[in-house]
């Protein structure tokens, strides 16, 4: 029988050795969360990094890897410390990750980055010639494995080959930058299907295809070769009904089971019942612009100080890529302007923002998403932002305002939500005002209709969508010239 290879570098669990045992965490991230709810639901294999490196492994434990991740419908590609350097914190997060959010700043162009993304790319490539059968389907996800796709058709021609990219993918003047620009679009070309979450990332990448390899390109079709790759906009949901479901049940539970942290967000509420609890959660990248936020909320108390006490920001930022300078300094200055505000404004009754640097199980997810009366996230850029999303489908009452960068991907389909310029303070100020005074009335008069799309397009819906795009795109032998 075919299946479905998934393939993505980051797993949806990441092993760790303590005690001489195995242990499996959840992974962090939309690629993960995401395509765990795909992943568990079908006949798939998916093959990705341990998170573990071949020094970390004792040879004794290789058979209680496979075995520990088979349990998960997993297998591993095995990677060196040095191929971690050069193909994850080098080539894909000092070079792609940068220059596709639009940093060109914090770029780094370095020959031997990308020599080793080459050759671990060729690794995956070869993990999946080695476990699949050639009527499989492949799918390969996002921007650490571009290369992917073109290695495995030239042993595999007639496979059929899906790729995704969950981050953005920016315009041709951005990406001509690249010393190695050409060579990544014959990489992601080897595709049959290349999935993007907005209509705009798609004409990025189809106006690059053009203007940097000369290639007929037809409505959303490319023409190479004998083939013809189809190119598309898939903008990724949720699991909404697992979000729903564990927020009803958080509903039912509140008085027996509470967390710790929820019995602290139910004292806070207790002791200062007309105070607003305004919530962000990303992982500590400078690309979710939690720097700018929290200037923002300052500008905001100082704008408004009839709000001071009334308000209290918690920002959950997720440790990410902790090897990488610039999230490095990114840390440092988040901790420093925490300290600093919190410093400056805080009274006995009030500490204007709660810092968790940590990520949390999802039940407390729940406990944050149920409890916040607004969510305010402010990407500078977002290949779509799965938060937003999560945040609106535990709203069981339907209160609640979300706040959303227009530089999102998810902002193109939540135009109820208040859509803000994150570098604009003035117009955060006082969207934060429109928030914290809107009438409930409105609020779930919002909400209906987000609730509605987010339920309609949930995270199989779009898996569906994709993979039958795929398949009628290998079916069609009317595409082949
Ligand atoms: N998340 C998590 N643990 C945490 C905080 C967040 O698993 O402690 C999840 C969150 O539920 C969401 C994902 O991480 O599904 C973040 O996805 P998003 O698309 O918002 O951003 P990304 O991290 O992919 O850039
Ligand atoms: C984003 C990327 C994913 C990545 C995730 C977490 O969602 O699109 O590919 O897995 O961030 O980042 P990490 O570097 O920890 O895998």
């Amino acid at each position: 029988m075919s299946k479905t290879i998934i393939i993505s570098n980051r797993l949806p669990v990441q092993l760790q050795i303590s005690d001489g045992g195995l242990t499996a965490i959840p992974s962090v991230g939309g690629l993960a969360t995401g395509m765990k709810s795909v992943h568990s639901g079908g006949e798939s294999l998916w093959i990705g990094w341990s998170g573990l490196t071949e020094e970390d492994t004792p040879p004794a434990l290789e058979k209680d890897i496979d075995k520990a991740l088979k349990e998960h419908g997993c297998a591993k590609v095995n990677l060196t410390a040095k191929e971690i350097e050069g193909f994850y914190f080098g080539f894909s997060n000092r070079t792609v990750w940068p220059l596709f959010h639009y940093f060109m700043e914090y770029t780094e162009f370095e020959l031997d980055f990308w020599d080793v993304y080459k050759a671990v790319n060729q690794k995956f490539a070869d993990a999946i010639i080695e476990k699949s059968d050639e009527n499989d389907t492949i799918w390969v996800h996002d921007y650490q494995l571009m290369l992917v796709p073109q290695m495995v058709r030239e042993k595999r021609p007639n496979t059929s080959i899906g790729f995704f990219l969950h981050i953005p993918f920016p315009s041709y003047e951005i990406f001509r930058t690249l010393p190695w620009r050409e060579e990544v679009l014959q990489g992601l070309l080897g595709s049959d299907l290349i999935g993007f979450h907005t209509y705009d990332y798609e004409r990025h990448f189809l106006s690059s295809v053009r203007r940097l390899l000369g290639l007929d390109v037809s409505f959303n079709d490319v023409y190479l070769d004998h083939r013809v790759i189809k190119v598309d906009s898939f903008p990724m949901g949720i699991d909404y009904k697992k979000f729903r479901d564990a927020a009803l049940l958080h509903g039912k539970n509140i008085h027996e089971k509470r967390s710790d942290l929820q019995v602290k967000l139910d004292d806070h509420k207790a002791s200062a019942p007309d105070t607003k609890l305004i919530l962000s959660i990303d992982r500590l990248d400078y690309s979710k612009g939690i720097a700018k936020r929290i200037n923002a909320f300052e500008y905001f108390l100082n704008k408004y100080p009839e709000y001071k006490e009334k308000v209290r920001l918690i920002i959950l930022a997720v440790p990410s890529r902790s090897n990488v300078p610039q999230y490095q300094l990114l840390k440092k200055e988040i901790d420093e302007l925490v300290g600093r505000i919190n410093g400056e404004l805080s009274t006995v009754n009030w500490t204007p923002i709660w810092y968790f640097y940590r990520s949390l199980p999802f039940e407390n997810l729940i406990d944050l998403y149920t409890s916040s009366d607004i969510a305010w996230l402010t990407p500078l850029r977002d290949g779509m932002n799965l938060v937003a999303k999560e945040y609106i489908a535990t709203r069981i009452d339907k209160t609640g305002v979300l706040i959303l960068s227009e530089m999102a991907g998810s902002a193109y389909e939540m135009n109820e939500a208040l859509l803000i310029n994150p570098n604009n303070f003035e117009q955060q100020a006082d969207t934060l005002k429109a928030a914290i005074t809107m009438p409930k009335e409105e609020q779930m008069a919002r909400n209906m209709f987000l609730q509605n799309r987010l339920e309609r397009y949930n995270v199989e819906v779009w898996a569906n969508e994709f993979m039958h795009a795929l398949n009628k795109k290998s079916e069609g032998d009317d595409d082949a010239f």
